[in-house]
Formats: structure tokens, C-alpha cells, sequence
């Protein structure tokens, strides 16, 4: 939340310095709280963020990716950011390792892509897809994080290294945790590789495939 504020509070500067000043003193922006609070519908939340111009990938991208699926799923991915291709579509996972993130999900879970949610860390394309910098990360944490709280997943996959530690908070390596289990606020977290990191070694599929099996069975629970 620090963050958000840190940015509203920019933006509020960057506003009062359009507007002529070229000093201000910090009293003006006292009392000109800024509003924190995320609406409360997964809609709503989504006009929000369709808007958002808090860090600079707001500049470069072309769609904001909010996030697709089951607004009530049991099971939601997270991957790290947007590529070109959901960039260009202002869908997530829509590209080639969407691709495979498609099959692992209707081969391995058996259910269809459309029955779970799928959404990033951060919601628009970082330039030539660097990893995000900790200050995207954060900023747009706080949707993220409305998400989880309105879908409430009972099952959180993490794609990738990025995923898992902004997810987590821990740093360390995704192939020590990868398929770990993991419970925090209400859901089950399970690491495993990014589809990305797949298509460029295809003999880690076996191991995304021990993961998702774990995956399958916490399913099962969840509907005993
Ligand atoms: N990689 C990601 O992490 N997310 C996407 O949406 C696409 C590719």
C-alpha cells in the first residue's frame, strides 16, 4: 500500500507542477488523502485498473492486462507480466507459452482454461519483457491482491521465479520450491516453472508435470 500512496502522491505533484508551481509546500498535500480503497466488484476492479497510469509501462503499453477467467474460480495462476502478444490482445497467457499453459491446464488438471483465473504480477508489458523492477511489482501489487481477495482461490499456482517471490516474499531459487506446498492467507500456494522457461527446456516438462498432479489432488479435496 506504501507504494500506491508514494504514487498518488506523485501523481499529485506531477499534476500541481503542470499546473505552474515549481515549489510547493508539503501542507498542500496534507489532507488531500488520496482514496486507497479498490472497488469491490471484479468489474469495477477492472475499469480501475483499465486506467491506471501509476508507473511508466503505462507509457509504453498498449493494453492493460487485467486478468481473465472464472471470477469465482477454485484455482487461479499467476504468472510474472504481460508479453507482446497478450500486450497487442489485452489478455494474459494468449501467446506460445499461453499455448502450453492451456494444454497443462486441460491435459494434466482436466478442466477447461475458461473454469480457472489467470492474471500477473503486474498488469502491462515491461519494454523488450524485463523482468519487472520491485517498484512495478509493488505498485501494482495492491490489484493483485483485490483479485485474490474478490475470486477467493482456494489454489494459487505461481508461474516462475517472479511469481513465487512477490507472491511469497521469499527469495529463494524456483527450482529448491517448485512444487512445494504452501498455505498463506486462506489459499494453497504450489511454485512451479514459468510455460516460458518450458519452451526453452522442454525436459523440465516432467517435473511441471509431478507439480500439476499434486495440483490435481488438492482438487479433489476441495470437492469431497
Ligand atoms: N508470460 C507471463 O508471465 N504472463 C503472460 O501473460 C504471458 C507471458
Amino acid at each position: 500500500m506504501k507504494n500506491l500512496k508514494n504514487a498518488l502522491l506523485l501523481k499529485q505533484l506531477y499534476l500541481l507542477k503542470q499546473l505552474g508551481y515549481r515549489y510547493t509546500d508539503a501542507a498542500i498535500c496534507k489532507g488531500i488523502e488520496p482514496d486507497l480503497s479498490l472497488p469491490d466488484t471484479i468489474d469495477k476492479l477492472r475499469t480501475q485498473a483499465l486506467q491506471c497510469h501509476l508507473c511508466e509501462l503505462s507509457k509504453s503499453r498498449k493494453n492493460v492486462v487485467f486478468g481473465e477467467g472464472n471470477p469465482h474460480a477454485k484455482i487461479m495462476f499467476i504468472g510474472e507480466a504481460p508479453g507482446a502478444t497478450e500486450d497487442s490482445m489485452g489478455r494474459p497467457f494468449v501467446g506460445r507459452s499461453g499455448e502450453l499453459l492451456t494444454k497443462m491446464i486441460e491435459n494434466v488438471l482436466l478442466i477447461e482454461r475458461k473454469e480457472t483465473y489467470i492474471a500477473n504480477i503486474i498488469k502491462c508489458r515491461p519494454p523488450q519483457n524485463r523482468v519487472p523492477t520491485p517498484e512495478e511489482a509493488h505498485t501494482c501489487q495492491p490489484f493483485l491482491l483485490k483479485q485474490i481477495e474478490l475470486i477467493k482461490p482456494r489454489i494459487i499456482v505461481t508461474l516462475g521465479a517472479t511469481a513465487y517471490h512477490y507472491m511469497t516474499g521469499d527469495e529463494t531459487g524456483i527450482t529448491k520450491v517448485r512444487g512445494t506446498i504452501r498455505e498463506q492467507n486462506g489459499y494453497t500456494l504450489i511454485p512451479t516453472y514459468h510455460p516460458s522457461f518450458l519452451l526453452r527446456n522442454p525436459s523440465a516438462k516432467k517435473e511441471v508435470f509431478e507439480d500439476l498432479k499434486k495440483v490435481k489432488v488438492l482438487m479433489e479435496k476441495l470437492v469431497q
